[in-house]
């Protein structure tokens, strides 16, 4: 028997194998409204086999998206644009996801195809941070909110979980990673704050964990919020391992269900030891300390390697990218592998190897 292919029950959902699309912004979003380009290719992945799909980090205000073509959650147009794609994840077997993000002082970006580079002139934003210190060379200088603009923040993170239900999500995950705003809340490097929401480890996680609290208490208690997270900046004197399996352990407290564990992205001169599973660590550490369900993610490309991660119990779950944009059947071919005969969409059937 398969570990990859054990379905998982999370709360009342029965996501149907181990195996998650994770969230990959497509940059191709206009206004932050989704369009066909979002349906085909997220539909793909759940014709393909995947146990759940995440669409892209969704900026929950426009100042809160990477780039001008990411998607966002800021109006009911966005949410009435993104119900089709729930659907059809839906009808294909799998269980549709959504990440809601704010980019913080790593907005205002151009498209990685375009270089990827900040933003100037009429196409630039004011980017937002809790200090205002730039990301690196290039980068404007974000403003630093205010306890009421913080409040704001936590209102849209709210508004936009609301959005998500409404368009017929199941999870919603919290993006507390890569640098990104709640991310740069919780790391001392660049969070230097003096009020309430900075300096100590408890200051630090104060927005995070608020915003996680009522996000939770929004969310069908039938259904699972799930968060992700950098469990290391790999920087001296930053976020690490340890702080992570606390907020891990406070996050459990609130009712999230799932720790979705990745790292890095804070700060451009961070060394990333990225190597085949080079994060899974991570999500082992903290599924042992928590006892919560984790999410491995990171150069997981091969099914006997993620039948390994979730047959061993390094993490109950793997989260794949980049390996499903090479291949968006990843998951029946997985199975094919490993020697598991898995149901194939009725429209398929003819071409499935016997
Ligand atoms: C095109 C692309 C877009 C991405 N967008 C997001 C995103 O929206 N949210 C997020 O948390 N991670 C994002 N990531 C990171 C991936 O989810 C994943 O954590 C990372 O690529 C490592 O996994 P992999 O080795 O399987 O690609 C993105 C990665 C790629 C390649």
């Amino acid at each position: 028997m398969s570990a990859l292919f054990t379905p998982l029950p999370l709360r009342e959902l029965e996501i149907r194998n181990r195996i998650f699309v994770s969230p990959m912004c497509q940059y191709s979003a206009i206004d932050g409204i989704a369009n066909d380009w979002h349906l085909v290719h997220l539909g793909a992945r759940a014709v393909g086999g995947a146990g759940l799909v995440m669409i892209e980090a969704t900026g929950v205000s426009p100042e809160g998206r990477i780039t001008p073509a990411c998607m966002g959650l800021w109006s009911d147009a966005h949410a009435l644009a993104l119900a089709p794609i729930a659907r059809f994840i839906k009808q294909q077997g799998a269980v549709a996801a959504i990440q809601l993000a704010h980019a913080g002082r790593k907005a205002s970006t151009d498209l990685p195809w375009k270089g990827g580079k900040p933003l100037s002139g009429g196409q630039a934003w004011v980017t937002q941070a809790p200090s205002p210190l730039p990301f690196g060379a290039g980068y404007s200088t974000p403003h630093a909110l205010t306890a009421a603009e913080i409040d704001a923040v936590a209102q849209q993170f709210t508004d936009a979980t609301e959005r998500a239900l409404a368009a017929g999500f199941e999870v919603i995950e919290l993006h507390m990673a890569h640098g990104y705003l709640l991310h740069e809340f919780l790391s001392p490097l660049t969070n230097r704050r003096s009020d309430k929401y900075g300096g100590t480890l408890e200051n630090r996680l104060r927005l995070p964990l608020r915003i996680a609290r009522e996000v939770r208490n929004l969310w069908p208690a039938k259904w699972p919020v799930f968060v992700r997270i950098s469990a290391t900046d790999w920087m001296p004197d930053g976020w690490d391992l340890p702080q992570s399996i606390e907020l891990a352990r406070r996050l459990k407290d609130l009712g999230i269900d799932f720790i979705d564990c990745s790292s890095g992205g804070l700060v451009p001169e961070a060394k990333v030891p990225a190597a085949p599973g080079f994060q899974t660590p991570f999500a082992t550490a903290i599924r042992r300390e928590v006892g919560i369900t984790t999410g491995a993610v990171g150069l997981i490309t091969d099914p006997v390697q993620a039948e390994h991660i979730v047959g061993t119990g390094l993490a109950d779950v793997v989260l794949l990218a980049r390996e499903f944009l090479r291949d968006p059947y990843w998951p029946l071919h997985a199975a094919q592998r490993l020697g598991v005969d898995l149901a194939w969409p009725d429209q398929y059937l003819r071409a499935k190897p016997t």
